[in-house]
């Protein structure tokens, strides 16, 4: 046993050394780039790294923390938000891309310090359970009406098949929207 540990204390910095030539042949060096957009109607410039999501710098940077990561692989739709009014997974969006873009998160679609109609709509019927996804829901559920999606159940399921939801609140989700598009 003595013998063993002795043969790895031996080989580790080969090893290291190997791991470092690795990283250095093949990540990316760190590339920094000033960006500017606006978030929630507010003008920013940040710094950012090259390879970080919208979904990272919201959350991270911006402390956004309303706008969630689920999968982070495109697959849940519990990052969706809103880039120039239409919907975009932020997980999938590379920071660098958004200059002089608008962004909208959950946080801005408050009107007047009031929720907004479609917010109210989830609470009264039960459109959501943990709330995990319900960020991502409503982003979708806004643009479903927006974009005239929202004219049958079917039509309403289609629209929001991206946007999953664990707990299984689809029905309320669905009647959500109804609500909204019959007012
Ligand atoms: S976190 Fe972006 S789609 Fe799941
Ligand atoms: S309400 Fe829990 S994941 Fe949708």
């Amino acid at each position: 046993m003595q013998f063993l540990f002795g043969a790895f204390l031996a080989i580790s910095p080969i090893i290291k050394s190997f791991a470092v030539e690795i990283k250095e042949r093949f990540v990316f060096p760190k590339k920094i780039k000033v960006l500017s957009l606006k978030v929630n109607q507010k003008d920013i410039t940040l710094r950012v790294d090259t390879r970080s999501t919208l979904l990272d710098i919201l959350r991270e940077s911006l402390h956004l923390t309303g706008t969630k990561k689920g999968c982070d692989h495109g697959q849940c739709g519990a990052c969706t938000v809103h880039i120039n009014g239409k919907t975009a997974l932020s997980c999938l969006t590379f920071a660098t891309t958004l200059e002089n873009k608008s962004i909208t998160t959950i946080e801005g679609i408050a009107i007047d310090g009031a929720l907004h109609p479609m917010q109210e709509a989830f609470i009264s019927c039960d459109g959501f359970q943990c709330g995990y996804c319900t960020p991502g829901q409503i982003m979708s559920a806004i643009a479903c009406v927006k974009e005239n999606k929202a004219n049958s159940i079917e039509e309403i399921k289609s629209f929001m098949s991206g946007n999953l939801c664990r707990c299984a609140a689809y029905n309320g989700i669905v009647q959500s929207i109804q609500k909204i598009v019959n007012q």
